[in-house]
């Protein structure tokens, strides 16, 4: 790990696909990628953040359509509602732009040039499914069908839920265009491919070199043996999306410029802020000096590890330096669905809970594999009040009383326990390693295992007895500094998890914004301000209504 030279870091979420609203499985990555980035900034290192609004596709042209308005007018609606609801949840992007602007319009134009010039994409004409009534070509998921193995009815265009058998839609019994209700026919057009398979050796040493999570690895394997195909980059009209120049009625497939919007955001960055150019992140041999990281989910794993990387190589770029793989969130153990009721906004989120709660529950149970990972509510409310409010914030607000009772608001000039804050100090390269592992689980227990211990002192020393005597003054200052310095290092381990909560702590200390070194030196002989409430415990009033949404639907 380099940690002595600063590190020069581009990280990258997924783009929202601008046709629902962000909902709780989004904030899974885009928090894990904050936190991540935050601890970066914090060792000093340079770390820009970069996602955005993903626009293009059959989806979102069909939601607008439902909607009864332009696409352009979704897509620009649901940017902005992205936009304010990761503000909300102190998520922190540098660059956060919608793909359908000029700049990626342009960017994939060029990179698709570039493909053909490398003679990377072919032409062939394809039969697909089609339906006469709404006439348009139709994408596996707008098929509903019996299965051509077990008979299973209501299965989708691609694949089996029931025997997993995979197929063609046009293979399947009955099929039924989800659009039109109608039977969809075979219909003939001219598609191009890039060929992916040319690249299967680079590949192949890319994965070699690239410390990607194990279950990835194994995935891709798979998906070696199985044999790559090349992947169809066309759609045809209607589709929103870029036309392809010079074609009629052709436009890019929507996962072709979607990533292409990753290279477009940070142009945009670069605009604005002079730190920073497209080259140092993405030309050829920028990874010997930067490093590129895409956090991911798992459902999106085959375009972020095959297609991406291969068209970036054929356009002339660098390859990402890894790809973090999470799992999908549950709730209460069921998938997010919205008949089930399991579907909650992050606005229906915020009309009930502080951001810091979900962004430490997740913190707490996230680790660098890609298994799923559940909220539970009961789970949510006791692990928040008794980590945060029970022993975090617990102890600056036992401390901070008594140093303006009996000191005026002054902190001691030394520590009467020492090694006790030596080993919060120390501590923090083992913390350290878990952040940069993303083993966030980890680094929670170590944290809250220090916030016990610190909690294990001020219960020994008993300050408030020590209030009852007269002459104890200095003695009690001494505790309190002691404990409030214990705190403070906790805080700083907790900053990029909790970044509102340590902007109130570092008012209420009175000190500079905390950077991870600050727990090598003690804060003494300083003032500080009155105690403000940190964070509020969650009452069942406020978890209530977003555990009897889910009942609702069950009754
Ligand atoms: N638009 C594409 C990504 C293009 S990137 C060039 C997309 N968008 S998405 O809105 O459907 O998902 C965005 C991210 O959220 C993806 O990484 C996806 O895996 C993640 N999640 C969506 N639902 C999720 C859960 N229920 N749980 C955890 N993550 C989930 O895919
Ligand atoms: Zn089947």
């Amino acid at each position: 790990m380099k940690t002595a030279s600063k590190r020069r870091i581009v990280v990258t979420t997924a783009l929202i696909y601008a046709n629902g609203d962000l909902h709780l499985g989004h904030l899974v990555e885009t928090i894990q990628a904050d936190i991540w980035a935050r601890f970066q900034r914090m060792r000093g290192h340079e770390c820009w953040t970069i996602s955005g609004s993903d626009a293009h596709g059959t989806p979102i042209m069909l939601s607008a359509e439902k909607a009864g308005i332009k696409p352009e007018d979704l897509i620009q609606q649901k940017e902005k509602e992205h936009e304010a609801d990761f503000k909300a949840f102190d998520i922190h992007f540098d660059s956060f732009c919608t793909t359908h602007s000029a700049d990626n319009s342009a960017l994939t134009e060029a990179i698709y040039a570039k493909l053909n010039a490398k003679n990377d994409i072919e032409t062939r004409t394809i039969a697909q499914a089609y339906d006469t009534v709404k006439e348009m070509f139709l994408p596996d998921r707008y098929i509903k069908g019996e299965c051509p193995r077990c008979h299973t009815k209501d299965q989708y265009g691609d694949s089996c839920e029931h025997c997993g058998a995979t197929y063609s839609p046009l293979e399947m019994i009955n099929p039924i265009s989800t659009v039109s209700q109608t039977k969809p026919m075979e219909k003939c057009s001219e598609h191009y491919f890039f060929k992916l398979t040319k690249y299967e050796s680079i590949l192949k040493n890319w994965l070699d070199k690239t410390p990607l999570q194990p279950e990835i690895k194994n995935k891709l394997q798979e998906w070696f043996e199985g044999g790559l195909k090349d992947w169809d980059i066309s759609r045809d009209a209607p589709y929103f999306g870029f036309e392809i120049p010079g074609k009629k009625d052709k436009y890019f497939y929507v996962w072709l410029d979607a990533p292409i919007g990753y290279i477009a955001n940070l142009g945009d960055l670069a605009k604005h802020n002079l730190a920073v150019t497209v080259e140092d992140f993405f030309s050829k041999d920028a990874s010997d000096k930067t490093e590129l990281y895409h956090f991911i989910g798992k459902d999106i794993m085959y375009f972020h590890v095959l297609f991406w990387p291969a068209i970036l190589v054929s356009a002339g770029y660098r390859l990402p330096t890894n790809v973090y793989v999470h799992g999908f969130l549950t709730i209460n153990g069921e998938k997010m669905s919205k008949s089930r009721g399991t579907f909650i906004s992050a606005k229906s989120y915020l009309a009930h809970l502080d951001p810091a709660y979900l962004r430490y529950y997740f913190f707490a149970k996230l680790s660098n594999n890609v298994a799923d990972i559940d909220l539970n509510w009961v789970d949510f409310q006791q692990r928040v009040n008794a980590d945060l409010v029970g022993k975090v914030v617990n102890i600056a607000s036992r401390c901070t009383g008594f140093i303006h009772k009996y000191a005026n608001g002054r902190l001691a000039p030394c520590l009467p326990e020492q090694d006790l804050y030596q080993l919060f100090a120390r501590s923090n390269s083992e913390i350290a390693q878990f952040f940069e592992e993303r083993e966030f689980s980890q680094a929670a227990r170590a944290i809250m295992h220090l916030a016990d211990l610190a909690n294990q002192y001020i219960d020994s020393k008993k300050p408030w007895s020590l209030a009852k005597e007269s002459g104890q003054e200095a003695l009690i200052q001494a505790i309190c500094t002691q404990g409030l310095n214990l705190f403070r290092v906790l805080m700083i381990y907790l900053k990029p998890v909790l970044p509102a909560m340590a902007t109130a702590v570092e008012t209420f200390l009175q000190i500079n914004p905390l950077v991870w070194e600050d727990c090598n030196k003690p804060l003494l002989s300083h003032s500080i301000a009155p105690f403000t409430p940190l964070m509020q415990r969650i009452q069942n009033e406020d978890i209530n209504p977003l555990i009897s949404q889910q009942g609702d639907h069950h009754s």
